[in-house]
């Protein structure tokens, strides 16, 4: 547990880091939040601030050691506590009936049964954990990958950012260490790649390298950002699994807090491991993320034992493989389409070809980039690789044929023919025009889609309809439209007219947040619309913020501030905001961008001279903790002036504007939460 409270400070670091890692794992391990993500960040704030103010309460195993900061040259070579050997393959059920026939052979004639899991197309990492002083308490003190299964890498702060992987563990054993497969998301890789692709850089093949090079980037920051998750499979004290069975090993681990993939059974033999392979066969695409196999162990670890080990892989365990998800076809044709923020997508129309059970007859081929990175032509065979729901890629080019044609990206814009333009420093051409019917129908369809506005009834067919008819040609046309319009459309009845025009109506009351997100501004996407929501309070006072306001925002850099101000600057865009508003959308919410709500929510402070205990830094780390802002110079804003001995002309200008003067009791006193109302008590 953590050191015995000492002093108050040390007392408030403690009960912020367990309420983080009480909601850390419920929202990364349990999937099952109590809080908004802004209460967490405003916790987390407060806790760094307390560890910025104290760093003698540091310590390694504190949350806010996730975030990452340290650049290094490379990675340590650190030696396996055991090997980490890799599985045997079954390649098709055959194969699995003659693994099962050796084990029960091997165990002759005695009963045994089998764990079967999902087989996490990620990449292994051991972490290692100690618990020092004996205390019931084991912390994180290193992470090591795979490597080439004796040796491996020690990325152990990069580990730390991952936030399902827990950093401190409650647990019986002084010494242990816990084995499993990092991953990234399959949003989380599609995203990723967005954003390369939009910068230019080189996209990863697929969740697995992307995974991998994100748990190795010098930067820990940067891995911070990646998003990685880690499933548990493996929990070893001394080299060896710590309980007499797998199951009994993976309910330690869960219980310990760590995420251990629910999809698991223990099969009592061939059949209901078959019946587990066939059903993720099929299930395998409703899946966030990857995986290309299911994983059969015995679960007796005396049996494991006595089954022991070749060179290479255990006999107790075999990887079922799921059969590829590529296939080859030809490259028909490659056309073009517009997105919403003008983005020209070329698009491959391949000879359609089946893999995994469904007919692909299209991919992505993102940008002129990819294409000449990928050196594709028109009439070249590729292999194709279909994943989830996202759209099928093209991975390389098979054969290049002599009568192949060449692709060149178009100079017009197919849809509405205006010119298109490739920006400097971006990989994407564009159709500048505002009014492409193309641009017009995605931004429409993003606007009411669920996360955004959630008009329900208001998808491609209809939005399709609206912008042909020229009955809408912006979003704020939406708020205008008459139950009379609605019904002149192709299969539209009174009763689904009536109720899109009710939808319609309670979108007005969608948070400002959405409505940022809908408006379609380039780069800001919804997490960005959110934090700017919260930090500036809504559409007013976002319009309004200069270029140097926007970035004090968490995440908004040059990029994004710039495409804010060009938005708001554009005289359309600003008639399109005074629309929305005339139709009552909501335009305002409440700010959060400082720390959480405390004694000193909404007030702003000047220190001056010097407090009898407090330094300045810890005075203004208390008061950010408290809610309240601390500045440099004295103004009509001031709520009130901490004066202490020697204070200069910030005192006299605080008493010539009639402002509040503080000592540092009363400072602590109010701290404290001894006074109620922000503006009781006369002036010291
Ligand atoms: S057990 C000695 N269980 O597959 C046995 N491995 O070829 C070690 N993998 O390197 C592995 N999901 O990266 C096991 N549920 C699972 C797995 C899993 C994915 C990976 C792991 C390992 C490779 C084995």
């Amino acid at each position: 547990m953590e050191p015995l409270p000492v002093d108050p400070t040390s007392n408030e670091i403690a009960t912020l880091r367990a309420h983080l890692r009480r909601h850390e794992r419920l929202y990364y391990v349990l999937d099952a939040p109590e809080i908004s993500d802004a209460e967490y960040d405003g916790m987390m704030r407060q806790l760094k601030a307390l560890e910025d103010a104290h760093p003698e309460f540091d310590t390694p195993d504190s949350p806010t050691k996730r975030v990452g900061g340290t650049v290094r040259e490379g990675f340590v070579k650190v030696r396996h506590s055991s090997p980490m050997l890799s599985l045997d393959n079954a390649l098709n059920e055959a194969e699995l009936a003659d693994f099962d026939a050796r084990v029960r052979d091997l165990l002759a004639g005695e009963s045994y049964s089998y764990v079967a899991e999902l087989k996490l197309d990620g990449l292994s990492m051991a972490v290692q954990y100690e618990d020092g002083n004996q205390s019931g308490h084991a912390i994180m003190t290193r992470a090591i990958t795979r490597g080439d299964g004796q040796v491996g890498e020690d990325v152990t702060e990069n580990a730390r950012t991952i936030r399902s992987l827990p950093i401190s563990v409650d647990t019986p054993w002084p010494k242990f260490e816990a084995r499993g497969e990092v991953l990234m998301s399959r949003t989380a890789f599609e995203r990723l790649n967005a954003d390369r692709a939009a910068t230019g850089l080189e996209l990863y093949k697929n969740p697995r390298n992307s995974a991998a090079g994100s748990l190795r980037m010098l930067d820990t920051a940067q891995t911070g950002l990646r998003k990685l998750d880690f499933f548990t499979y493996f929990l070893l004290v001394d080299g060896q699994p710590a309980l007499a069975s797998h199951w009994e090993n993976l309910q330690w681990l869960r219980a310990m807090g760590f995420k251990v993939n629910p999809n698991v059974v223990r099969a009592a033999g061939l059949d209901e491991l078959l019946a587990f392979c066939r059903e993720w066969a099929e299930r395998r695409e409703s899946l966030s993320y990857e995986i290309d196999g299911v994983v059969a162990k015995v679960d007796s670890i005396e049996q494991q034992r006595r089954l022991g080990w070749t060179a290479k892989s255990p006999r107790w365990a075999i990887a079922f493989k799921f059969t590829a998800r590529q296939a080859e076809t030809v490259v028909e044709n490659i056309e073009v389409q517009v997105g919403r923020t003008g983005a020209l997508t070329p698009v491959a129309r391949l000879r359609p070809v089946v893999v995994s059970g469904v007919t692909v007859s299209n991919a992505t081929l993102h940008n002129e980039d990819e294409i000449a990175r990928l050196d594709l032509a028109i009439g070249d065979t590729v292999v194709i690789e279909r994943s989830g729901d996202v759209i099928p890629k093209v991975l390389e080019v098979r054969v290049r044929p002599a009568d192949r044609r060449p692709f060149q990206m178009p100079d017009a814009c197919p849809v509405c023919g205006s010119a298109v333009v490739r920006a400097t420093g971006e990989v994407a051409r564009r159709c500048l025009n505002s009014n492409c019917p193309a641009r017009l129908k995605e931004s429409l369809t993003h606007f009411a889609s669920r996360s955004v506005m959630d008009i329900d009834g208001m998808g491609e067919a209809l939005v399709d309809q609206l912008v042909d008819k020229r009955l809408v040609s912006n979003i704020a046309d939406i708020y205008q439209l008459t139950l009379e319009q609605l019904l002149n459309l192709d299969r539209m009845g009174e009763k689904s007219a009536t109720k899109i025009l009710a939808n319609i109506e309670t979108s007005k009351l969608r948070p400002a947040a959405r409505l940022i997100s809908g408006l379609g501004i380039p780069y800001v996407g919804e997490r960005t619309a959110q934090i700017l929501a919260d930090s500036f309070g809504g559409i007013n006072a976002l319009s309004k913020a200069s270029e140097a306001q926007l970035q004090t925002a968490e995440e908004v850099g040059p990029k994004v501030s710039e495409s804010i101000m060009k938005f708001f600057a554009e005289p359309h865009n600003r008639e399109l905001i005074e629309r929305l508003r005339a139709a009552g959308l909501q335009f305002e919410c409440e700010i959060r961008n400082t720390t959480s709500f405390g004694p000193l929510t909404g007030m702003t402070f000047v220190l001056t001279g010097t407090l009898p205990t407090l330094s300045r830094e810890d005075a203004k780390a208390r008061i950010e903790v408290a809610g309240g802002k601390v500045t440099g110079s004295v103004s009509k804003k001031t709520s009130a002036v901490v004066a202490g001995e020697d204070a200069g002309s910030k005192l006299d200008k605080a008493r010539g504007l009639g402002i509040e003067v503080w000592n540092e009791p009363r400072l602590l006193a109010r701290l404290a939460n001894r006074e109620s109302a922000p503006s009781a008590g006369a002036p010291e």
